[in-house]
């Protein structure tokens, strides 16, 4: 009950990316990301909402970004009741987050169990997930996670087609800056959670600040390490450019305490079209 408040209501952004040679010329994509689903931080409802959401959008595919539990693994199962109802006309791909990995058994625990409801979850792996289109899906394992390897991955890649990353933590993105990487999608940040208009996320303002050694034994684990969430806060919500590359931060779904202000939960439709069609002169002869 207490995440109604806390969370806010869900929120569809809709963003239209430009993907240079693009084929098809134009792709539906629903994006989730940040479950957090522990009975504490993502209510039922908002989970139903969102799927709704995602469903509604009628997408080519679908990707979820990472921290479908927040500790322990086995509420995936219950979670999973309710992802079987995502609905993609090519398929649903998964990559895991910080939070999926606490445990010795949680990996192969969520892994398995989407697996066992048709999504398939990247780890170090590129593919082509439409057998009509050109575009390439890379999944990587969780930045701070020691499989993180981003040369190996790209090794699998062809630089002459457009290449879609997911990542769950933003920060990743710089390890693809020598790389032929168009577009990385990545969750992680909850979009700072609370957002001062005009100001921005006040995590990205208390980034350099350290609890004092006496609050830090009274603060929970997370807050307590919440400098640690990313370094770039700048890139806590939406569409940047970072170098050659797009990053598109999503601002999930679960919340933390103490709840989100000004950064609704948020399922995001994106259309990727090729750039090559827009940049036609119009009107010519
Ligand atoms: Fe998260």
């Amino acid at each position: 009950m207490i995440q109604k408040y806390l969370a806010g209501r869900l929120k569809i952004e809709t963003v239209a990316i430009a993907i240079p040679n693009l084929m098809p010329a134009k792709i539906k994509i629903s994006h989730l990301t940040d479950f957090h689903y522990d009975g504490k931080r993502l209510s039922d409802r908002l989970l139903k909402q969102a799927i709704a959401a995602s469903n509604q959008w009628e997408p080519d595919l679908v990707v979820l970004t990472g921290d479908y539990v927040t500790d322990d693994p086995q509420p995936i199962t219950q979670l999973a009741y309710f992802l079987k109802h995502l609905e993609s006309r090519y398929g649903i791909y998964a990559v895991l987050g910080n939070h999926d990995l606490h445990h010795m058994y949680s990996r192969s625990l969520i892994t398995e169990t989407l697996q066992g409801i048709g999504i398939r979850t990247l780890w170090n792996e590129a593919l082509y997930p439409l057998s009509h289109s050109n575009l390439q899906l890379v999944g990587m394992p969780d930045y701070w996670d020691r499989a993180f390897d981003a040369a190996k991955v790209m090794g699998q890649v062809d630089p002459q087609q457009p290449c879609l990353v997911l990542s769950h933590n933003p920060d990743s993105v710089l390890e693809f800056s020598g790389h032929p990487v168009t577009l990385q999608l990545s969750g992680h940040t909850h979009g700072g959670q609370i957002v001062i208009p005009g100001m921005g996320p006040v995590l990205a303002k208390m980034s350099d600040w350290r609890p004092p050694r006496w609050l830090l034994h009274s603060l929970p684990s997370d807050r307590a390490n919440c400098h640690k969430v990313v370094k770039h806060w700048e890139w806590a919500e939406g569409l940047h450019q970072v170098g050659h590359q797009q990053l598109y931060v999503n601002r999930g779904l679960g919340t933390y305490m103490p709840g989100r202000f000004n950064c609704p939960p948020e399922v995001t439709w994106l259309e990727l079209y090729s750039s090559a069609t827009t940049t036609l002169p119009r009107n010519t002869a």
